[in-house]
Parts: C-alpha cells; sequence; structure tokens
C-alpha cells in the first residue's frame, strides 16, 4: 500500500466553524490538544500512506510551521497552493505533476477512520476508475448523495439533493481512490468539482465508478457541536494528565479528561468528563468543569461553572461566572465576574463582557 499517495484537499477558512476559526484554521483547530489534521494523518499511516500532497487554497502559516516535511510525524509531506480557489477537482488536476498510479483524495474536513487498505483492495479488484467512501446519515441533504446498484457500482451522484429528492441516506463521505487519467477530463487551472462535474460525467461516459460503503466511525468538523463530539469520541475512557501539571490534592477529577501540559487546578475543583483542557490552563479553586473543550493558556478564576461548552484560546473567565449550555466562546474572550451565558450563545473573538452580564 505504500505507494499509493494521498491528497487532502484544504480549502476555505470554515464559516461555520466560527468563533474557533477566528484563532486557528480549520485544519489546526486543536482536538485532544493537536491539530485535527493530524488525527486525520494518522489513519493514513496506520494504513500506510505515508506520502501525502495537502493541495490549499492558500497557505496558512501555521500548518507549515506546525507540520514542516512531515518528517516529525512519519510522514512526507507537500504543499501545493492555488493562485485562486480551483474547486475540488481542481485543486487535485493542480497537484497532478506529483501522482502517476492509483491515489486517494480526501476531503480535508473529514474525520473517519475508514479502513482505506480495503477501500483501496475494492477499487482494484473491480478494476474501477474512481471509488468513493460511502457513510449513512440522517439528513443526507447537506451532503453528496450517490446511489447504487446491487453490485456496488454508483449509478447517480446528486449533490446537497432536497431531503425528500434524496434517493438514499448514503452519502459522499469525502474519501475517493482514484485512477490518475481521470484527470484527463479537467482543464488545469481552471475552477471543476468532483461533485457536480467529474463524478456525473465519469457515470455519463460509463467509467467504471464504485461506492465503498462503511460504518466505520465518520464526522465532518463542520459546525461546533460536531467539534466537540469528534473530541468525545476520540477521547479515551480514563483520565490523561501530563507530568508538568500541577494538580491540588483536593481536585476530584472523574471520567475521560485529558490534560494539555503544565497546566495548574487549584483546589477543590471538579472537572467531569468528557473534556479536554489545553496547555497552560489555570482553573481557579471551587471551579467546576463538566464535558468542556478549553483550548490553551485560558484562566478559569474561582467558584466558575463552566458546563457542556468549548472555551478558545487565551480566555479569561472571571469569578463566579457560569457558562453551560452549548456555549461557545472565541479565543481571548473575557468574560467578567459574575456573568451567566447558555443557550449555545457564540462569542466573538477578543468581546469582553461587563461582570454579572447574563445572555441566554
Ligand atoms: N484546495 C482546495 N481548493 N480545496 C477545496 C476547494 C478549493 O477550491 N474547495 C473546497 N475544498 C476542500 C474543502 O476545504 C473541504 O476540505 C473539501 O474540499 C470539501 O469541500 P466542502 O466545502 O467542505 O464541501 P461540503 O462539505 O459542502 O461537501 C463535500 O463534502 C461532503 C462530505 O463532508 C462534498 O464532497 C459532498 O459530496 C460530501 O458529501
Ligand atoms: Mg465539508
Amino acid at each position: 500500500m505504500s505507494e499509493v499517495k494521498a491528497v487532502i484537499l484544504v480549502g476555505g477558512e470554515g464559516t461555520r466553524l466560527r468563533p474557533l476559526t477566528s484563532s486557528a484554521p480549520k485544519p489546526m483547530v486543536p482536538v485532544l490538544n493537536r491539530p485535527f489534521l493530524e488525527h486525520v494523518f494518522k489513519n493514513l499511516s496506520n494504513h500506510g500512506i505515508r506520502d501525502i500532497v495537502l493541495a490549499l487554497c492558500y497557505l496558512p502559516d501555521n500548518i507549515q510551521s506546525y507540520f514542516g516535511n512531515g518528517s516529525d510525524f512519519g510522514i512526507n509531506l507537500t504543499y501545493v497552493v492555488e493562485d485562486f480557489p480551483l474547486g475540488t477537482a481542481g485543486a487535485v488536476k493542480n497537484v497532478s505533476d506529483l501522482i502517476d498510479s492509483t491515489f486517494l483524495v480526501l476531503n480535508g474536513d473529514v474525520y473517519t477512520n475508514l479502513d482505506i487498505t480495503s477501500m483501496v483492495a475494492l477499487h482494484k479488484d473491480r478494476g474501477a476508475k474512481a471509488t468513493i467512501a460511502l457513510t449513512p446519515v440522517e439528513d443526507p441533504s447537506a451532503y453528496g448523495v450517490v446511489d447504487t446498484d446491487i453490485d456496488g457500482r454508483v449509478k447517480s451522484f446528486i449533490e446537497k439533493p432536497k431531503r425528500e429528492d434524496a434517493p438514499s441516506n448514503m452519502i459522499n463521505a469525502g474519501t475517493y481512490v482514484l485512477e490518475p487519467d481521470v484527470l484527463k477530463h479537467v482543464e488545469p487551472h481552471t475552477f471543476c468539482m468532483f461533485e457536480n462535474y467529474l463524478f456525473p460525467l465519469l457515470l455519463d461516459t460509463g467509467e467504471p465508478v464504485y461506492a465503498y460503503p462503511s460504518d466505520a466511525y465518520w464526522i465532518d468538523i463542520g459546525t461546533p457541536e460536531k467539534y466537540a463530539s469528534l473530541n468525545q469520541h476520540l477521547l479515551s475512557g480514563d483520565y490523561e494528565i501530563d507530568s508538568s501539571c500541577n494538580i491540588h490534592h483536593s481536585a476530584k477529577i472523574t471520567g475521560a479528561v485529558q490534560f494539555g501540559s503544565n497546566c495548574t487546578v487549584e483546589s477543590n475543583v471538579m472537572v467531569e468528563g468528557p473534556t479536554v483542557i489545553g496547555d497552560r490552563c489555570v482553573i481557579k479553586r471551587n471551579s467546576v468543569i463538566k464535558e468542556a473543550i478549553i483550548w490553551p493558556d485560558t484562566i478559569i478564576e474561582e467558584g466558575t461553572r463552566i458546563e457542556n461548552s468549548i472555551v478558545g484560546d487565551g480566555c479569561h473567565i472571571g469569578a463566579g461566572a457560569c457558562v453551560i449550555d452549548g456555549v461557545v466562546l472565541g479565543g481571548k474572550v473575557v468574560v467578567g465576574s459574575g456573568c451567566k451565558i447558555s443557550c449555545n450563545v457564540r462569542v466573538d473573538y477578543g468581546e469582553c463582557i461587563d461582570p454579572d452580564t447574563v445572555i441566554e
């Protein structure tokens, strides 16, 4: 399998993940205290795929400065940046010089533990030109729906149909195995999409396009809720505390909790999982943190409650504040003491909320 290269598509900013993407581009948002992309690379390496090309619309410096040539992560990473967004298929055409045999394409906003080895084997076994991984979802209307015949050959591909028009709930999971010659249909330096151009064209011209349905774990990190759900899924059952942390003996930590490095937890704090706490966070005495994701460098003053919420990096949460029920705070937010913020409220990067404010 090691000869199979992977191209990962990394496009826009991820507006629906805001305010989290104000601090980090979507591929770099921390999942269990590591950039999202690192988890994607891990699944590829697990299947012997180490040659990875990132096809980017623009190069956020922090991707390259973190991953470099990939050697620290056991992979060989190449970056190709488009002059302007070329679309999903146009972006792959743009890296075609680097490809000379069966290869993989992955949407860069999806995490899955798909069995890539067996997907590539099916592709080769069927003599397919393109094989598309499928996953079941409850509402397919936000995705590409793929209809297949009894042998698993793709019959139609309908991008973002109305719910009532979707022929099934099996959607394009954003992982493809392709033969390089399918790219002959794509003009260089021209915007082109797999979803509403190349896949339908391959079907029209009678090329063998197969589906690889799978019930492997699959999620796209399109929204803060899904981002939180991925963190919870990946947390191991027990708590993990880096030895550099300073945890007071009276603090009570239960369930799946992961602390980054150099955190401080004061007396009588309660931390209940599933919870992830970033590097250098400080949680002062008598605070309760439950089912939360807290990014690095956040300070939580005493007697606060943070529950079922996401707190960006470098925030300051004042004493006695209560942040509960699906709240998302962007980076560098200051929540005044005694505030009560609840009910899925989103607070933008850098905002300051006066003490004792109630936002529902
Ligand atoms: N380099 C590059 N250039 N990448 C791009 C471009 C581009 O012009 N446009 C999109 N991408 C990247 C995105 O960043 C993302 O990683 C991937 O291609 C898919 O684009 P999205 O914008 O996230 O598409 P979507 O989520 O609406 O739908 C796609 O994914 C679904 C699964 O999550 C489609 O492939 C659907 O058919 C599929 O079901
Ligand atoms: Mg997407």
